[in-house]
């Protein structure tokens, strides 16, 4: 009997091994960008916010994309990038309330809500917030996959334009490093995974997509577009070997 106790929480125990840690990205975000670089697309996201919700009219144009969902998605992912940054001092506002309310943001069906939760984003944003929310979040409840790979489809068109001459890199090389970091919520956001054999599939996918993109930004910032153009088709590579073999796999 004791033995049996013992092996089953030794089970028990590398069992726990194998579960994603939840609460921690599954790369460092150290590793990808800088908090100034996320601060600043923070800061983008939420002046495209307060356009999406000026007006009750601004506001209903958004509703078909869902684009308020899409951009508040954004936020918190990039927030909780900033939770976990070794630096995140340098950060004017507690990242994990502007996360926390980003997220309570994407779910505003209408007007009405969407200025009362943008209110609260607005507040943690200018660091007005309480700072209680806590570090630890799940990055793939952070946002959603279809208005992820809304984001990532037309943040790659603005990339592949802006290869053409490259006149702004750390712009850039800025929208790379985002599209890496939204990469660590495809990786455990595997939900539309239904053949559980093709879960090893999907993390090599958005391994390589994350890969390639930081690779990108490194080439793009040191002015090398053939590189750049390189790290670019691998990722987008990923993409479609991505969309063929898992998410069209029974179509
Ligand atoms: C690891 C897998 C994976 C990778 C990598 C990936 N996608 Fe996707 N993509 C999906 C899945 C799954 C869906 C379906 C999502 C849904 O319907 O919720 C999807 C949906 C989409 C959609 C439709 C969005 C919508 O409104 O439902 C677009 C556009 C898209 N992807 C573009 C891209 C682009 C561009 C890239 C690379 C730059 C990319 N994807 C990389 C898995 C992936």
């Amino acid at each position: 009997m004791r033995r049996f106790i013992l092996s089953s929480s030794l089970f028990a125990a590398s069992a726990l091994c194998l579960l994603p840690a939840w609460g921690e990205a599954p790369q460092k975000v150290v590793e990808i960008a800088s908090v100034d670089d996320l601060v600043a697309e923070i800061n983008a996201k939420v002046e495209l916010l307060g356009q999406q919700v000026a007006s009750a009219d601004a506001f209903a144009m958004t509703l078909e994309k869902k684009e308020v969902n899409q951009a508040a998605g954004v936020v918190a992912c990039i927030a909780q990038a900033i939770v976990e940054h070794p630096d995140k001092a340098k950060a004017k506002f507690h990242a994990a309330d502007l996360r926390d309310a980003a997220v309570s943001l994407r779910a505003a069906k209408t007007f009405d809500d969407a200025t009362k939760l943008f209110a609260a984003v607005k507040e943690s944003h200018a660091g007005k917030s309480a700072g209680t929310a806590k570090p630890d979040a799940e990055w793939n409840k952070l946002t959603g996959l279809g208005r992820m790979m809304e984001e990532v489809n037309s943040r790659s068109a603005g990339i592949r334009k802006s290869l053409r001459r490259l006149q702004k890199p750390d712009e850039t090389a800025r929208d790379c490093t985002t599209l890496a970091i939204l990469a660590l919520a495809m990786e455990v956001d595997t939900h539309e995974v239904k053949d559980k054999a093709q879960l090893p599939l999907w993390k090599e996918l958005s391994v390589k997509y994350r890969s390639e993109m930081i690779a990108m930004a490194k080439a793009v910032r040191a002015k090398d577009t053939a590189k750049a153009n390189e790290h670019f088709t691998a990722a987008n590579a990923a993409c479609s070997q991505c969309h063929e073999k898992i998410r069209d796999k029974d179509k």
